[in-house]
């Protein structure tokens, strides 16, 4: 089997794909075979179906709050009915709050933060190892952050979440990996995506964002999405309940 076909037949949930380091992965399915389910908050996920119908794929939008327990559930089930199964899900839709310290964090903004970062992959999680479990297997990856694995100054409730989607990387990975099911997560260093573009734009805080990091430079979203797909290959059928760092060197530092 040719690489550029490694995925044909397979079905992909992916969630966050309107943009950035969603929309990379779900072109690089698409591209290696897959048929791509997209669940997100923002309508222009539309563009990313056509794109990939434009190139002869196979591509659906379902327009989805991960925060939201029935909605992340109908997400999971719809993308069951429409493609008859689902083989990997990428639970990657995210946002940042507020930069403030922690004095000044509002309860607001961590809730929403909480919401979305953490509580969005836990629904993701349930609904799609509910689904996996009962269909004999699948593969799971999880987006985190270096924010998992330290701390980012003024950025809490980012940071809270985070250090929770490796913990429930953990949690599921090990109560599933002898059930045929293995999760796992990426975890992205600073990446040229929407979500981080306007703070790359500014001088001074690119210096405090990239100034740091041994390759001089954000990562590619399509630099993340080659690690998304290995992980949710059977080229990495003994890896289980981990959190892969693609940070440009950053936390070795
Ligand atoms: N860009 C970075 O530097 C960086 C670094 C580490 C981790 N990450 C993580 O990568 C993931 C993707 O972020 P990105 O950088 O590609 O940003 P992005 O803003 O381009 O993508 C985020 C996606 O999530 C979707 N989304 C937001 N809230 C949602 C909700 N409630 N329900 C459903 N979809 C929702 C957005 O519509 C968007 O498509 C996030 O989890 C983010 O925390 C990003």
């Amino acid at each position: 089997m040719t690489q550029e076909q490694d995925f044909k037949g397979k079905v992909v949930l992916i969630t966050g794909a309107a943009s950035g380091i969603g929309e990379a992965t779900a072109l690089k399915f698409a591209e290696r075979g897959a048929k791509v389910a997209i669940g997100d908050i923002n309508e222009e996920s539309n563009k990313v179906v056509q794109q990939i119908k434009d190139h002869g794929g196979e591509a659906v939008f379902f327009q989805t709050n991960v925060s939201n327990p029935e909605e992340v559930k109908a997400l999971v089930e719809q993308t069951a009915a429409h493609f008859g199964k689902i083989d990997c899900a990428f639970n990657n839709a995210g946002v940042l709050p507020q930069i403030a310290s922690f004095i000044d964090t509002t309860v607001e903004e961590f809730d929403k933060t909480i919401a979305v970062d953490l509580k969005g992959v836990f629904l993701c999680l349930k609904y799609e190892l509910e689904y996996m479990v009962q269909a004999g297997g699948g593969s799971i990856v999880n987006t985190a952050s270096v924010a998992g694995l330290i701390a980012d100054p003024d950025m809490s409730p980012y940071v809270a979440a985070k250090h929770g989607v490796v913990g429930l990387t953990k949690a599921a990975g090990i109560e599933y990996a002898d059930k045929g099911v293995r999760v796992n997560a990426v975890a992205p260093g600073v990446t040229a995506t929407p979500l981080a573009k306007e703070k790359l734009e500014d001088p001074e805080i690119r210096e405090e964002m990239i100034g740091n990091v041994p390759a001089d430079r954000a990562a590619k979203p399509e630099e993340i999405a080659e690690t998304v797909l290995y992980l949710s290959s059977d080229k990495a059928s003994y890896v289980m309940a981990q959190t892969y760092v693609i940070d440009g060197g950053q936390i070795a530092h």
